[in-house]
C-alpha cells in the first residue's frame, strides 16, 4: 500500500480538459516521487495534449471523454466553467471513481447534481505545481486527494466551502503579482540594466522576500512590514506614496470583486 491509500502504482488518472493547469499538474507529477501507472488527457487542447503524450510514456490521448473517465480511477476536471456546464451533464461518472474538479465557479452541489457524483473534491493548484511548489487548497478534505496533491505542493484543507472561495480570491493574484515583477524589471531596463540580470535580480528578490516570510512566520506579516522600514528610510517613502495613491485600497477592493463572483 501506498501513501494514497492504495498502491500510487495501480493510479490511473484522467484529465477532462489539458489546457494550462491540467498541463502543470501532469509536468509536476513526473518531476515528483509519485508513480503513476497511467494518465489519460483529452485531445483537447491539441498541440499541449501531443506535447504531453510525447514527452511523458504514461501518457495517452484519448479523444472520447466518456472513455477518459471509464478507463480512470480518478478523473480531473480541467475544463472552464462554461465547458463544464456544457459537457458534465452529459458523462457518466460510475460512483466508485474519485473526482477532482479545478473548476473555478461550479459549486460542490451543483457538481454533484450534474455528475451524479458525491465523490468530488475541488481543488486550486497553481502553475508552480510543475515544479511542485505552492499551495494548494482542497475542499472537502479528502485523506486520497490530499495524499496525492501533497506530493506536488502543500496542501490546505478546508471544512468550509464558502472559505475555500476566499482561496480563490488570493489565488487570482499572480498575474498581478507578476506584473509587480515585471514593472520593477521593466523600469531597471529602461535605466540601462542588462535584461537578463534585472530578471534575475527581480526573482531573487522577490524569491528571497517570500521565503523570509516563510520562515519567520512567528514574526507575522505587519511586523515584516515594519521592520523592513527605516524611519524616513527609501521602504517608507515608496509604501507611503503607494498607501496616499490607494494602491492597497484598490488591491483589496479588486480581491472584493473576485470574492464576489466566485461566491455566486
Ligand atoms: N490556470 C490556472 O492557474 C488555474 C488554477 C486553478 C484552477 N483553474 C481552473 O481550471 C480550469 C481550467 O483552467 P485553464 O487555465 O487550464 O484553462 P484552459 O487552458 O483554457 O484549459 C481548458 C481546456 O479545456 C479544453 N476543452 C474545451 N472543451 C472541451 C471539451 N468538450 N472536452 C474536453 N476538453 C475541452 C480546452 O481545449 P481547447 O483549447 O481545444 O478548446 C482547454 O484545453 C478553469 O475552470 C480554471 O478556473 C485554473
Amino acid at each position: 500500500m501506498g501513501l494514497l491509500g492504495y498502491s500510487s502504482l495501480l493510479m490511473i488518472l484522467g484529465f477532462i480538459g489539458t489546457g494550462k493547469i491540467s498541463s502543470s499538474i501532469i509536468i509536476g507529477i513526473f518531476n515528483s516521487k509519485l508513480k503513476i501507472k497511467r494518465i489519460y488527457i483529452s485531445s483537447r487542447n491539441r498541440n499541449i495534449a501531443k506535447k504531453l503524450e510525447k514527452k511523458y510514456r504514461p501518457v495517452k490521448i484519448i479523444k472520447d471523454n466518456q472513455e477518459i473517465i471509464d478507463k480512470s480511477s480518478i478523473i480531473i476536471l480541467g475544463i472552464t466553467p462554461k465547458v463544464g456546464n456544457e459537457i458534465l451533464s452529459k458523462l457518466r461518472f460510475p460512483k466508485n471513481k474519485k473526482i477532482i474538479s479545478l473548476i473555478s465557479t461550479i459549486k460542490l452541489d451543483r457538481l454533484k447534481k450534474i455528475t451524479h457524483n458525491i465523490n468530488i473534491v475541488r481543488a486550486t493548484p497553481l502553475p508552480p505545481i510543475e515544479i511542485n511548489k505552492g499551495p494548494i487548497v482542497i475542499y472537502p478534505p479528502s485523506k486520497t486527494v490530499k495524499n496525492f496533491f501533497n506530493h506536488l505542493g502543500k496542501v490546505i484543507e478546508v471544512k468550509n466551502e464558502k472559505l475555500s472561495y476566499k482561496f480563490w480570491s488570493t489565488a487570482s493574484l499572480m498575474a498581478a503579482y507578476y506584473e509587480i515583477l515585471k514593472v520593477s524589471s521593466d523600469w531597471l531596463i529602461r535605466k540601462g540594466v542588462n535584461r537578463k540580470i534585472a530578471y534575475r535580480y527581480i526573482s531573487e528578490l522577490f524569491l528571497s522576500l517570500s521565503q523570509y516570510a516563510q520562515q519567520k512566520h512567528f514574526k507575522g506579516f505587519k511586523k515584516l512590514v515594519a521592520d523592513s522600514q527605516t524611519p524616513k528610510g527609501l521602504n517608507m517613502q515608496v509604501l507611503n506614496e503607494l498607501k496616499k495613491n490607494k494602491f492597497f485600497n484598490n488591491f483589496t477592493k479588486g480581491l472584493e470583486n473576485i470574492n464576489k463572483r466566485v461566491s455566486k
